[in-house]
């Protein structure tokens, strides 16, 4: 038994999907959920930036005395992983590995898209991970850099998103792919968008639930899991206005945020 909370963390909103995901299938288990949203965009940072700030935010949650980290940020897990996942004696799970294996899975034609931010497209993360798993999968990149405020304003299905979207994804549907990743924790809130835009035929994958299963999977392993018995508490914090990350944040997670606090995090 082990009651301390798993830490998740994110550049801002986005990793609050995963968080939904880790909830639901470990309800039992306590959360402490960061969202750097006062410094994001990651992704259009420089690499030795992310790694700074994945540093820190995870510096931060290991204040709150967590038994397990998820970097539920494409960008943080493509720039910073190699750097911290031996620098801290508790388990960090990330998010790339399980979406590629995801959408490995899904394909059939072998022609698979990957969207993310500049950072972690730019990284090939994605193209090696897959490729590791089947190298006769052809995959095509796209950075999408305005998704990312798009989803922090909360501009998840208006004209404006269905018309950038249409700017970024009409390429990629031209090359015949069946499957889409959608490489960044920011861009199943614009799931709809991206989906009108690519047509039903193109399956999105969204790495939240298999990541959720990494998380479960840890916990069994290691025979950590929470004292069923006492309730599960889960706190949240942000580097940026309480009150848009809570209004944001309840849309996300159907009311769970009730009192979030702002966090100094260059302290860290
Ligand atoms: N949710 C982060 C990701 O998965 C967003 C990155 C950003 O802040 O640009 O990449």
């Amino acid at each position: 038994m082990d009651n301390r909370p798993i830490g998740v963390f994110d550049s801002g909103i986005g990793g609050l999907t995963v968080l939904k995901e880790i909830n639901r299938l470990l309800p039992q288990e306590s959360v402490v959920y960061f969202g750097d949203s006062g410094r994001a965009p990651y992704g259009t940072k420089s690499k030795e930036t992310v790694i700074k700030y994945t540093f820190q935010d995870i510096r931060f949650l290991q204040n709150q005395d967590i038994k397990m980290i998820v970097i539920a940020c494409n960008t943080a897990s493509a720039c910073s992983l190699d750097r911290v996942k031996h620098s801290f004696d508790f388990p960090i799970v990330e998010v790339v590995q399980p979406g590629s294996a995801a959408a490995a899975k899904e394909t059939r034609n072998n022609r698979v898209g990957v969207i993310g931010t500049p950072a972690t497209i730019s990284s090939g993360v994605y193209e090696k991970a897959i490729t590791r798993i089947n190298s006769s999968i052809e995959i095509f990149s796209k950075p999408c850099p305005m998704f990312v405020p798009l989803v922090e304003e909360g501009w998840w299905e208006n004209e404006i998103a269905f018309k950038i979207a249409e700017e970024y994804l009409l390429p990629l549907k031209e090359l015949d792919i069946d499957t889409l990743v959608l490489g960044c924790t920011h861009y199943p809130l614009l799931q709809n968008t991206i989906q009108k835009v690519m047509g039903d035929d193109v399956k999105l994958v969204n790495s939240a639930l298999e990541v959720a299963k990494v998380v479960k999977e840890g916990i069994e392993e290691n025979n950590n899991g929470r004292d069923e018995k006492v309730s599960p508490v889960c706190r949240f914090y942000t580097s940026d206005s309480v009150e848009k990350f809570e209004s944001l944040g309840n849309s996300i997670l159907n009311s769970k945020i009730h009192s979030a606090e702002k966090v100094d995090i260059e302290r860290y």
